[in-house]
């Protein structure tokens, strides 16, 4: 056979192969079964591309309105769900060039002119993640407005607060749902964050180390909404840290909704019952009828191990790689498609577990009025008539337990028993150990006094609102319509 005849088949790379690639190789190499997602960011692209070579003059305005078009056709198809993705074209690129030229011909074979499917995929990556960042971001602020909404609705409610998982001083309800709002805040500041660093135009990278041929990868980048072009691009081609920062978000983010998660699962449970989910957000069981499960909140738990895996995957994919591009790179997509997939479907399912959380305020209150909270209370008591705090310490811990020993609380004791432990003991101690007086003394900046959370509830409200009204500038800026978004 000439080399003529047996140029792989519909291979664009076909030309200086002689036989057709073995299936198992194929199988191994094919994405489209998953960057078929890349689509519309793809012919955005291109479009883009072609334009721009159309005004730089390597190719004809005619040709370049011809791929434009073409294009814009393929678009129709893929939005109707009439595409037909070939497993044999290996990647969403190379579907997309073929059918191009199926459908307007030869031209079709021109739109890769000075340009590689590596600055392509660079490119598309980076258009879809700018897309997500703003989906997600969407999302993260419902969340934060249901905690701030259920702080305020909470008003003064008092719980428990821990450490170690044992009672350790009173808190307000609001304060401990804002540690939340705050966390996430922090999140959504490191997402808009990385929405800066995605502002960089790959193309024109080309393979590895740009192009001879007289592109305009302003233009490009002006079309495509880009502010910059790429400084290196070997660099272009080879980097992954924007994606491993959004999986490194994402990684955090469902760290702080499985402690949340944690907690609503704690607190509906009988040993708490500090709260309860509303039926159409709790589960059942196959045997036992009496059963009200939390699984929405112990899937947001369980899915964080997910989204921390797929960070841990491209961290490991691409630590050892030597620059710039290698096919390894490949592997970035699926980790980065299931972390944006799962915190779409785990955001929205936790807002309306947040908004739909009722609470049980009086087991709350009993819980959070313990028999030895009042404790640090005593301690401090005493350090503000002079005992030194290691002291003062020391003297609430004989008194917890003696009042242990005389199965009291330690609101409880007569002033002459606290006396025997604390001989600076005053009578003021039993106004400052009732719970409104424990809650109220906490007034530090941060801390958990009504005045305090208050506070921190204006400071945060006001910060939410602002983010709004400049998301909802930009909404819809960057996200193509497509049947999935
Ligand atoms: N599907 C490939 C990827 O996602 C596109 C780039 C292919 N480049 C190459 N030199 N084989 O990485």
């Amino acid at each position: 056979m000439t080399a003529k005849t047996v140029i792989k088949k519909d291979k664009l790379w076909g030309g200086r192969f002689f036989g057709s690639t073995d299936y198992l190789l194929e199988r191994l190499s094919t994405s489209v079964n998953f960057d078929y997602r890349l689509a519309l960011f793809d012919i955005e692209g291109s479009q883009a591309h072609a334009r721009m070579l159309g005004e730089v003059g390597l190719l004809t305005c005619d040709e370049s309105c011809k791929i434009v078009l073409g294009l814009e056709k393929l678009k129709k198809k893929i939005q109707t769900g009439n595409f037909n993705w070939d497993p044999g074209a290996e990647d969403v690129h190379m579907n997309l060039e073929l059918a191009l030229t199926e459908l307007i011909g030869p031209t079709g074979k021109k739109l890769h002119t000075a340009r590689s499917r590596n600055d392509q995929v660079a490119l598309d990556t980076c258009l879809y993640l700018r897309a997500t960042v703003e989906q997600v971001g969407v999302d993260l602020l419902g969340l934060r407005e249901a905690l701030l909404d259920k702080a305020a609705a909470v008003k003064d409610a008092p719980m428990p607060g821990y450490t170690h998982l044992q009672h350790a001083q009173p808190i307000l309800l609001a304060h401990h749902l804002l540690a939340y709002a705050q966390m996430l805040s922090r999140d959504q500041e490191r997402l808009n964050n990385l929405g800066q660093r995605l502002d960089y135009m790959p193309l024109g990278s080309g393979a590895l180390s740009g192009t001879g041929l007289p592109i305009d990868p302003e233009r490009v980048a002006r079309d495509l909404g880009f502010s910059r072009l790429s400084e290196n691009s070997l660099d272009a081609v080879a980097g992954r840290d924007h994606l491993l920062e959004f999986l490194a978000f994402g990684a955090i983010l469902m760290t702080h909704l499985s402690r949340l998660a944690e907690d609503l699962i704690l607190w509906c449970s009988q040993e708490f019952a500090f709260a309860e989910l509303p039926d159409e957000l709790s589960t059942g069981s196959s045997m036992m009828p009496q059963k009200k499960n939390p699984d929405g909140a112990e899937l947001m738990r369980g899915k964080a191990g997910r989204v921390i895996g797929n960070l841990v995957t491209l961290l490991t994919v691409v630590k050892g790689l030597p620059l710039s591009y290698n096919r390894d790179l490949q592997e970035d997509k699926e980790p980065l498609f299931d972390t944006a997939d799962t915190l779409r479907l785990i955001l929205p399912v936790a807002t309306k577990m947040i908004a739909g959380l009722k609470f049980n305020f009086e087991r709350l209150r009993l819980a959070a009025d313990g028999p030895y909270t009042p404790a640090t209370d005593l301690a401090d008591h005493l350090v503000r008539r002079g005992v030194p705090f290691r002291e003062a310490h020391n003297q609430a811990g004989v008194a917890v337990a003696y009042a242990l020993k005389k199965n009291k609380a330690l609101a409880e004791l007569t002033l002459d028993e606290l006396k025997r432990c604390c001989p600076k003991v005053e009578k003021s101690i039993f106004d400052e150990m009732t719970l409104p007086a424990m809650l109220a003394a906490r007034s530090t900046f941060g801390g958990t006094a009504p005045s305090s959370v208050a506070r921190q509830l204006k400071t945060a409200r006001l910060k939410l609102i602002w983010e709004i009204q400049e998301i909802k500038k930009g909404i819809g800026r960057y996200v193509p319509s497509h049947p999935e978004s």
